[in-house]
């Protein structure tokens, strides 16, 4: 991580990739040491207070690239976010998320959602790569890959942060949370493309 001449945090690459294996890292450090934490526990820092404000994640051509070829969001823990690619050449997709959410170019765009909060009572909401869904282990609440409901007891979409390109990088600002899409919202209309995860 490191500022940009602009004050904006920046994630290279290789931290994305690295961070899953220091957190598992870090996860057997506290399990071991979570009894004796006892009360500090509370005090631990959580996965998104790492990042805060405007956030610099990369070149928006590579990320698209990225997603598209994993057929999966990019997570972001630090950010408790995951980042998808979006439609702007679909006009109900242009009209929910064309005025807050970055738009590359005629046929892409790249949103940020918060998936470590789900609507519903708050439990991470992992990607299930089988039906290319959200889907939330607690109470089975799913979204559709632009993290819109498509089932469950929560009560919208995912929640979700501003972003913009600026010279071709995704900003994500993180200062800037914006509520969820209606239950009715389905901009996308996308089934489940395979056997649930949860
Ligand atoms: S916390 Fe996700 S469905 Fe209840």
């Amino acid at each position: 991580m490191a500022d940009d001449d602009k004050g904006r945090t920046t994630l290279k690459p290789v931290e994305r990739r690295t961070f899953l294996r220091y957190s598992l890292i870090g996860s057997v450090g506290v399990g071991l040491g979570g009894f004796a934490l006892g009360t500090l526990g509370m005090l631990w820092p959580r996965e998104g207070d790492g990042l805060a404000g405007e956030v610099d994640l990369g070149d928006a051509r590579e990320l698209i690239e990225e997603i598209e070829n994993e057929r999966a969001p990019m997570r972001i823990p630090e950010g408790g976010i995951s980042i998808l690619v979006w439609d702007p050449s679909s006009s109900s997709a242009m009209r929910a998320y064309g005025d807050d959410h970055a738009i590359v170019d005629d046929d892409h765009g790249l949103m940020a959602v918060n998936s470590q909060s789900c609507p519903h009572l708050g439990c991470g909401v992992p990607w299930c790569q089988a039906s290319q869904w959200f889907e939330c282990p607690c109470h089975g609440s799913r979204y559709n890959r632009y993290g819109e409901w498509t089932g469950g007891p929560a009560p919208r979409g995912l929640d979700r942060y501003v972003s913009f390109i600026d010279d071709g990088r995704f900003i994500v600002d993180l200062s800037q949370e914006l509520t969820g899409p209606a239950r009715t919202a389905n901009a996308l209309e996308q089934p489940p493309e395979g056997p649930s995860c949860v």
